[in-house]
């Protein structure tokens, strides 16, 4: 079994920081990230890359494994600087020095982690509140599951301020300072009002900006829109985002002037260049982790676990457990499938790894519960004596386990609702050595821009069409196979980890 607090997946669970390096390559890091780059970086987020617990009276160190914390963590490393982040860990504070910084990773030290603290009253209106339950829903579409209440913004408004002013402790004249996501909208604001110097404001947004119709309706839309153009530059994953960030500062900021063409505001003295640089994975990384369980015989073992014998197509989905995913509409589309092709059953087995997440959100515990009980429903329905037509598991899975399943399973099925990138079918892609795996993902994922030719595209609720393409991934001859997944893994190696960092490193410094 592995260690409890061994948590893997690429979307916010956890694992152990030499797990983490030890998936790095020889290539030393800086001739990978940042080449040249010779400012001093301050990342700002509000998730932590290390975070210290206390685990039977012994103090432990683990990392979540989020594409933002795992991807930033090895630039970090490269070139050196300060990254500030909320400190969840029950022994985060025990870790820290007078000015509440500790030198990460433990083992190696080549960064600072500054710590900021928060109250129980900010996380559940700061992060469970305006950050989850405004923020999040409104970006990917969903707003039927807003829920607005005055004191959420009063406190998101605090911890941005919190944030800011850790990051005004550190920053000085050349640096440049990187806020992440949807939770620091306003620290831009905040620190470029605070500083006496003048620092590079960059901030990445990880989730998807919604049309200008969908966030009229967001509260206090417009001074979120106006924290974020303190920024001298703004990054999406997919183009289609920066042009509705740009439509909705046209729409709801009279005082801007924004030029569509080139991708910039103008507001305040400020002007903010808008781009569009989709992430990417640690390609290189993954091969190796690949490579390594093949040779140690492990790519199976997921198969083995569950017994799935060797003969039985293997198709997997792998997520945060949030209702954007659009898990219960891949269940719909699996029982489909099930029904009109009744010679699959028996010789399909799916496999739903799900990873719980703020499940203080009423939300998120639904969509569990709606999640658990469909897959008891089909289970019951069609499973026999010999074969259980769906897994699911919400069990910790360490990294390189899960790329052996990635590398083991014919099929992934990648469907969210709404998703500003997805590095699931990316990492999917990575570990298809063999060109033999089908990715089949939704047209509403931002990774679509990038691999929608060569994946079998699906929209996630045309319940029909998704299980006909379901039963078009799984009898694909090989061929065909082969020339999709060259095409995709050449799109993912492109658009690698380290170019997505090289990209926006240079788009700053070209920036002066
Ligand atoms: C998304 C967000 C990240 C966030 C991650 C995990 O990918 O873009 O900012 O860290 O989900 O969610 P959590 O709420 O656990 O940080």
């Amino acid at each position: 079994m592995p260690d409890s607090r061994v948590h893997a997946d690429t979307d916010g669970d956890r694992l152990e920081p030499q797990e983490r390096s030890q998936q790095r390559t020889e290539t030393p890091l800086d001739e990978v990230f940042g080449d040249g780059f010779d400012r001093q970086l301050i990342v700002v987020s509000n998730r932590q890359p290390y975070r210290h617990t206390v685990d039977d009276d012994e103090t432990a160190v683990d990392c979540p494994v989020g594409g933002l914390t795992a991807g930033l963590d090895p630039v970090m490393q490269a070139l050196g600087g300060t990254w500030v982040a909320w400190g969840d860990g029950d022994a985060d504070k025990q870790a820290v020095d007078d000015e509440d910084c500790v030198s990460v990773p433990p083992e190696q030290e080549a960064y600072t982690l500054r710590r900021i603290w928060l109250s129980e009253e900010q996380v559940d209106n700061y992060y469970y509140g305006f950050a989850n339950q405004v923020l999040w829903p409104t970006c990917h579409g969903m707003l039927t599951n807003v829920r607005y209440e005055h004191r959420f913004w009063q406190h998101y408004r605090g911890a941005n301020e919190a944030f800011a002013a850790a990051v005004a402790d550190q920053v000085s004249d050349d640096d440049v300072v990187w806020f992440h996501d949807y939770h620091l909208a306003l620290a831009p604001k905040l620190v470029s009002r605070t500083v006496s110097t003048s620092p590079t404001l960059a901030h990445f947004w990880h989730i998807p900006w919604p049309s200008p119709e969908t966030f009229r309706s967001c509260p206090h839309g417009r001074s979120i829109l106006t924290g974020l153009l303190h920024n001298d530059l703004l990054g999406f994953h997919v183009s289609r985002d920066r042009r509705n960030f740009l439509d909705c500062v046209d729409a709801t900021v009279p005082a801007a002037t924004v030029d569509h063409e080139r991708g910039e505001v103008r507001y305040r003295g400020t002007t903010t260049t808008v781009e569009a640089i989709p992430m990417g994975v640690p390609v290189d990384e993954i091969e190796s982790l690949v490579r390594e369980q093949r040779r140690a015989g492990a790519t199976t073992s997921f198969r083995e676990a569950h017994d799935v014998p060797p003969d039985v197509t293997l198709a997997v989905g792998v997520d945060r457990l949030d209702y954007t995913k659009g898990i219960p509409e891949r269940l719909d589309a699996l029982e489909r499938f099930w029904e009109q092709r009744p010679e699959w059953r028996g010789d399909l087995t799916f496999v739903q790894k799900g990873s719980e997440s703020r499940s203080q959100i009423p939300a998120y515990r639904d969509l569990q519960r709606r999640v658990e009980s469909r897959v008891e429903t089909i289970n019951e329905r069609f499973g026999t004596a010999d074969w259980q037509p769906i897994i699911f598991t919400t069990d910790e899975l360490p990294r390189a386990d899960l790329y052996g399943l990635y590398d083991d399973a014919d099929v992934a099925l990648v469907s969210p609702l709404c998703d500003g990138l997805n590095l699931v079918a990316m990492e999917y892609v990575a570990a298809q050595l063999d060109d033999d795996g089908v990715l089949v993902l939704s047209d509403r994922a931002g990774a679509h821009d990038l691999l929608g030719q060569h994946a079998l595209s699906i929209d996630p609720t045309a319940t029909d069409d998704f299980a006909s393409t379901i039963g078009r991934a799984v009898s694909m001859h090989p061929t065909e196979r082969a020339v999709r997944m060259h095409e995709l893994r050449q799109q993912v190696a492109e658009h690698d980890l380290s170019a997505w960092v090289n990209e926006f490193l240079l788009a700053i410094d070209e920036l002066a």
